[in-house]
């Protein structure tokens, strides 16, 4: 349970945009194991599709610098030519976005795009459509054997994101990256969602990177959380220990912000500011200028990676005692 299935190492990624290069990315450090579910939490903006898009080798190319480490089962996917990377793509590592009409053919029959993957495998065509049936069935299609005849558009949102999920099934990856996929849903779907995201781990043993800006959602499917922060992992650490000894201000403001049931106000606290766009590297902690414990060091230098337990990381000089009670 424990093997590493990926691992960034000092990942950096800079786009070149008017100015200069835009620091996305930013020496990001860490491992995903097999058949755990790891949440990559964050606001918008600070770099989490970038991360996802630079493991599946799907980055827009032509304006983006990129150094350091990925490793997937130990093989460096940088490394890889063009079409092993494809292979591994369809194979190892499949991936779902926010939404996913951009992901489905609009002229083709759902249940024939999910099939399309099955036949890859040299299956007959009769007992491929079964199998289609079948997933559908797995991921709670309503009315799974109609629903395979329709059309992209004849579809819910939440049904689309199933489409797309058995889809996934069909290649049993190794490693699914989930990015937002139940943004664009009601809350209803979203917990039916990430029930079927769940069970996948539990029946398949898939990884899965479930990237997410709601940190409440987390706590429910999580084994281990990754805060970001303006393009830096500022924070990570089990559920447990995140959600009971957060260090780092931003992730402890984050979780006050989170709506509590026994809250009788009902009114979330917000964090004042947004994440900075960081034009060019310079020293000091990317939080400094929301940070209600700023100091002068923090202007100065760049918080290094501390270790609170083996498991538990934070990038920030004063956690222990200005932090405390963020
Ligand atoms: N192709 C690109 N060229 C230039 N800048 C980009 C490009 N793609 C993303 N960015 C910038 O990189 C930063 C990180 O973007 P990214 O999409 O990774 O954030 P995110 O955490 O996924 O945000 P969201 O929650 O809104 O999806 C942002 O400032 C964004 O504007
Ligand atoms: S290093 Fe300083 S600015 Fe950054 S989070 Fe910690 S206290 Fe705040
Ligand atoms: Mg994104």
């Amino acid at each position: 349970m424990n093997e590493e299935l990926l691992k960034l190492e000092h990942l950096s990624i800079d786009y070149k945009v008017k100015g200069g290069y835009l620091s996305a990315v930013y020496d990001v450090n860490l491992t995903i194991r097999k058949g755990e579910i790891f949440a990559i939490v964050g606001e918008s903006g600070c770099g989490k599709s970038t991360v996802a898009h630079s493991i599946m080798a799907l980055l827009p190319g032509g304006n983006e610098r990129i150094d350091g480490k990925i490793l997937f089962n130990g093989e460096d996917l940088r490394a890889l030519s063009k079409r092993d990377m494809e292979k591994i793509r369809g194979k190892h590592i499949g991936m779902i976005f926010q939404n996913p009409l951009d992901s489905l053919n609009p002229v083709y029959k759902t249940g024939s795009q999910v099939e399309e993957a099955i036949l890859l495998d040299g299956i007959s065509k009769t007992d491929a459509w079964q199998r289609v049936i079948d997933l559908y069935k797995d991921v709670k299609m309503p009315d799974a054997e109609e629903r395979a005849h329709s059309f992209p558009h004849e579809l819910s949102g939440g049904m689309r994101q199933r489409v797309m999920i058995a889809m996934m099934l069909s290649r049993n990856p190794e490693l699914l990256i989930a990015d937002e996929p139940t943004t664009a849903l009601d809350v209803t779907i979203e917990a039916q969602i990430l029930e079927i995201i769940k069970d996948l781990k539990n029946t398949h043993n898939t990884a899965i990177m479930l990237i997410t800006h709601n940190f409440g959602l987390v706590a429910e499917v999580a084994d281990r959380i990754a805060v970001m922060y303006a393009g830096e992992v500022i924070e990570y650490g089990d559920v447990f220990e995140i959600f009971q000894n957060a260090k780092h201000p931003y992730t402890r403001l984050l979780m006050k912000a989170l709506p509590r049931k026994t809250q009788k106000e009902g009114r979330l606290q917000t964090i004042d500011g947004s994440v900075p766009r960081i034009m060019d590297k310079k020293p000091g902690c990317r939080f400094a200028n929301r940070c209600p414990y700023a100091q002068e060091r923090c202007e100065a230098e760049t918080p290094a990676e501390v270790f609170a337990s083996e498991t538990h990381m934070y990038r920030c000089f004063l956690a222990d005692e200005a932090g405390r009670e963020a």
